[in-house]
């Protein structure tokens, strides 16, 4: 096994078929292209030539929201999605300038939450904060 990090958004292809292995619907062709085309950061792991995970972060300098989180079942437990979400804040940091205050926001998977605790993230609510809130909407 010979993992390695990559800055780069992969195709669609990979990227739908990196959601269904962890059982994540896919959005449509449409929304994913212009989606990916947006994303501020896009870390893919891959084992040699194989794309293994990814991570993205969204958002404008101030605020961020890291999604797509997704580790192929069979590589889980080997901090490969630590990585990601490490190599993720660390972009966002260094693109910050001097004296930013930067909130990096995400929602976690139901009973995933404690993995980004680890990864130094607070469970809402708390003493400074609600909780989290969130709309879907079907067109
Ligand atoms: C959740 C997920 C991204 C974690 O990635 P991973 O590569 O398996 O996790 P890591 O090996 O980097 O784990 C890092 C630490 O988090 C812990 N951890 C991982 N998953 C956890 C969970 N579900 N609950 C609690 N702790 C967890 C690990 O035990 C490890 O702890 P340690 O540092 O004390 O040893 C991965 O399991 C996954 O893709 N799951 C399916 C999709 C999903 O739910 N994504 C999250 C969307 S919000």
């Amino acid at each position: 096994m010979r993992i390695t990090y990559h800055e780069i958004i992969p195709d669609l292809e990979t990227y739908f078929e990196l959601r269904a292995s962890v059982d994540w619907n896919n959005f449509s062709v449409e929304q994913a292209e212009k989606a990916l085309a947006g994303s501020a950061y896009f870390v893919l792991a891959k084992d040699g030539e194989i794309p293994i995970a990814m991570g993205r972060a969204i958002g404008d300098g101030m605020y961020y929201v890291i999604v797509d989180v997704a580790v192929r079942p069979e590589y889980q437990g080997k901090k490969i999605g630590s990585t990601i979400v490490n190599r993720l804040v660390e972009r966002i940091q260094k693109d910050a300038p001097e004296g930013s205050r930067v909130s990096i926001q995400l929602l976690a998977a139901k009973g995933k939450e404690e993995f980004y605790v680890k990864q130094g993230f607070k469970i809402l609510p708390h003493e400074h904060c609600g909780p989290a809130l969130r709309k879907i909407i079907y067109t």
